[in-house]
């Protein structure tokens, strides 16, 4: 074990808050059974309590028997879930360590303070090696949202971390940027007889991988569908402002660029420095704003690479010091589904 995975075991064993990488973003670690060390984050983050948080688990070793793969995540699924179903266990096997997290109905054992007082609870394995060596050398579950101010974009990588809490004397594992970039696809599996799988939060792991995966176990149960608002869980990163830039950011069509010229035709004035994130060289937008463009950016046309960059572009937009952000709108089809949650919900909670 190296020095810096023992030291960070030591400060979370005495109830202190880790930051540790993951595939997805750099989370904010404590104890999942130490009640005082779980308050800790919601104060550090200015978080509601009501929020759950998702608790993270290490791989467990492979098991030579029974034969079944599947068996060696029962016995970690069972010491947070009361009722681990055959379609939990199919989905860990097929897509963790990864960026999946599971909402399943919760043990008696498990914090009221990780569940946010809910009969469920958030489990995750993620693939990051330095999240992995942490998890297995501390033992135990690991609750952690991601390391930033509530409502704000999440780190991917290190200094992220330190830029959101720069007061903060906390231990910060540097696992370099984040592979993934945004966080992980969130399933709900608690009411699998009423509802089927249904995804609260995309993430790199789409609705359609998850049914095909559960169609092996039970095809009845796979279809998921959308909740009304009265049922729709306390998850965070489904309010509609979130992961949010301090600078105002507004999303145009780059086919209907007339509408983005009458939308400010009269705050022109307003936006002296504007920063122009677009896909390729075109000009339609460009002569309405022209003099007032300082910056310029250029989109990948892969939604993976986008998203494994997306919240390092907005972070840097934001230290520009401009007025406005001015971002093409996302392409339509499913495979930008994520990202484009993540950018709609950025530009809606920008600029306060
Ligand atoms: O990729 C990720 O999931 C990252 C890394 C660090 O693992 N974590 C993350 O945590 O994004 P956080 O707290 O920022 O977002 C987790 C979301 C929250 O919106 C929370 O409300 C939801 O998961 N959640 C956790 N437990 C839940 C539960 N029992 N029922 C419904 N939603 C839950
Ligand atoms: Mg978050």
């Amino acid at each position: 074990m190296n020095d810096q995975i023992r030291q960070a075991v030591l400060q979370l064993k005495a109830g202190h808050l880790v930051a540790m990488p993951t595939e997805t973003v750099y989370g904010l670690a404590a104890d999942a059974n130490n009640p005082e060390a779980v308050k800790k984050i919601f104060s550090t983050k200015g978080r509601p309590s009501g929020h759950p948080l998702i608790v993270h688990v290490a791989t467990p070793r492979a098991i030579q028997e029974p034969a079944s793969n599947e068996a060696k995540w029962v016995k970690v699924l069972e010491q947070w879930s009361r009722d681990v179903s055959p379609e939990a266990l199919v989905l860990a096997e097929q897509f963790w360590p990864g960026p999946l997290t599971m909402i399943l109905p919760k043990a008696k054992n498990v914090l009221s303070e990780v569940t946010g007082g809910q009969e469920t609870v958030g489990i995750r394995c993620p693939k990051h090696p330095i999240a992995q060596e942490l998890l297995t050398a501390f033992g135990g579950g690991l609750a952690a949202p991601s390391a930033n101010r509530f409502g704000r974009i999440s780190p991917t990588t290190a200094e992220h971390v330190k830029d959101e809490f720069p007061e903060l004397d906390l231990l910060i594992l540097d696992g370099g940027p984040c592979e993934v970039g945004i966080e992980s696809t969130i399933v709900d599996l608690s009411r699998l007889d009423t509802h089927g799988a249904i995804v609260l939060r995309l993430g790199a792991i789409s609705q359609e991988q998850i049914n095909e995966v559960l169609a092996q176990v039970n095809p009845q149960k796979v279809i998921g569908r959308n909740r009304t608002n009265s049922e729709q869980p306390r998850v965070s990163g489904s309010l509609s402002a979130h992961y949010a830039p301090k600078t105002k950011m507004y999303l145009y069509d780059s086919l209907r660029p007339n509408e983005l010229g009458h939308t400010f035709s009269l705050d022109v004035e307003k936006f002296h420095k504007i920063a122009w994130v677009h896909f390729s060289k075109q000009e339609k937008i460009k002569p309405i704003f022209q003099k007032n463009i300082v910056k310029e950016f250029l989109l990948p046309e892969n939604p993976t690479a986008l998203a494994k960059d997306l919240y390092a572009l907005l972070r840097q937009l934001d230290k520009l010091s401009i007025d406005l952000i001015l971002f093409e709108a996302l392409p339509g089809d499913s495979s930008w589904d994520a990202v484009r949650d993540r950018l709609g919900r950025a530009s809606v909670g920008s600029g306060t």
